[in-house]
């Protein structure tokens, strides 16, 4: 399973939506205090994504603007700019633009036509060809296997910022809504019309910054078949953090697990030797609080920090025959059952041959291994 960076949305919206007006001049939005957050953050992370619209519209340098900051990169290793990304289908992109000739290396992803027209006329950047089309999950692949990249933060537009949420591939939304108002329809909106998370974000935080407020939203809805979406992973760390609350054992897994809907409501959670009951399994105890039939189990996600049971000594029926029995037709694990209780267990295997959708995350595998550390390989 490919992994990808974390994606942080940023972007600062006027009181009705906009992200700029329709001038020449870029607007304004944040605060002074604001572009210093922004600034810091830049200086967190490994990469910077703008697309092409937002070179052409506001001709941005997108540095780390503080010495200090960058100083501090390059104290702990890293370059002193993040690495500038920009995404161009067309490859029409302006070679005297300030992008190119300011802060550290630079790369462009674009189409085969669009690497065809870079070619004929470049810009001084490393230019990736992904196919026909341009592919988010390639793209973020790439960034994260050969750049590098594992935090990315992405400045805009609207049309990246629509496509990463609407695909979801955003871990983040750190959103500025600003006091005052644009009021042309002809202005770019943050969010265009298409297919978002039919549930609510999860609101991390708010913060005051001078006039302006600071947003952060986590998405919620679970990913769809076997490609995963940032709320699948970050709800796979929810059971990961569930399975460490389990009282220890030495004849048992630790294990946490929660089921979410498709909409990213969370329906009930659950660990090993939950309320003092010895036996009971993390997603037998998290599918024990909602009702049988609830329509909503047939589209829900389950998350469990070890892979479903298949065979279990304590009781008659294991996780797996429950998820099946409960209509659950998704489930995302971290970690395959060794053969420390039962041999060759295969609970993945198992619920696949039922047709249930299962994807394995190994990179949380270490955290799912964690409450477990006292039981032999
Ligand atoms: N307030 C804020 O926080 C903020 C931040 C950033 C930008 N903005 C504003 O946002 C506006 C620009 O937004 P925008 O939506 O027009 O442009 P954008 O999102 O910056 O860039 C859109 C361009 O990116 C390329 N692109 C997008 N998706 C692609 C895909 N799947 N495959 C290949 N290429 C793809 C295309 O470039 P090609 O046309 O070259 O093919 C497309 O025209 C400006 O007015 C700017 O001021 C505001």
């Amino acid at each position: 399973m490919p992994s990808y960076p974390y994606v942080l949305l940023s972007a600062a919206v006027s009181l009705d939506g906009y992200l700029d007006d329709t001038t020449p001049e870029r607007l304004l939005l944040s605060s002074p205090a604001d572009f210093d957050r922004v600034d810091e953050v830049r200086a967190s992370v490994d990469a910077i994504l703008i697309g092409a619209g937002t070179i052409r519209a506001d001709n941005p340098r997108l540095l780390v603007n503080s010495a200090e900051r960058r100083a501090a990169r390059v104290a702990s290793g890293r370059p002193e700019y993040p690495l500038k990304v920009t995404v161009s289908a067309s490859g029409e992109l302006d070679p005297t633009a300030n992008f190119w000739h300011t802060g550290g290396e630079k790369i462009v992803y674009t189409t085969e036509k669009g690497a065809e027209r870079l070619r004929r006329e470049p810009v001084a950047a490393d230019v990736v060809a992904l196919g026909t089309e341009l592919d988010w999950r390639g793209l973020l692949r790439h960034l994260r296997e050969v750049r590098g990249v594992e935090r990315l933060m992405v400045e805009g537009g609207g049309t990246i910022h629509t496509q990463l949420l609407q695909q979801g591939l955003a871990d983040e939304l750190q959103l500025v809504l600003a006091p005052l108002f644009v009021g042309d329809p002809d202005a770019p909106r943050l969010f265009g019309p298409g297919g978002y998370q039919g549930g609510r974000l999860r609101l991390l935080e708010t913060r005051r910054i001078e006039d302006v407020v600071l947003m952060r939203y986590e998405p919620t809805a679970p990913g769809a078949g076997d490609l995963p979406a940032a709320a699948d992973r970050h709800w796979l760390a929810l059971a990961c953090e569930l399975a460490a609350q389990c009282p220890p054992s030495q004849t048992a897994f630790s294990v946490g697990a929660v089921v979410v809907a498709a909409d990213g409501t969370e329906l009930a959670r659950g660990y090993s030797r939950e309320d003092g009951d010895p036996a009971v399994h993390a997603e037998e105890a998290a599918l024990a609080k909602i009702a049988p039939g609830d329509p909503r189990l047939a589209s829900a996600t389950v998350y469990s920090s070890l892979e479903p049971c298949t065979r279990r000594a304590s009781r008659p029926v294991p996780c797996a025959r429950l998820i099946l029995e409960a209509g659950v037709r998704r489930v995302v694990t971290a970690w395959r059952e060794p053969d420390t209780f039962v041999a060759g267990a295969d609970g993945s295997g198992m619920l696949a041959g039922e047709g249930v959708q299962v994807v394995v995350l190994p990179e949380y595998e270490d955290r799912a291994k964690a409450p477990n550390g006292h039981l032999p390989d």
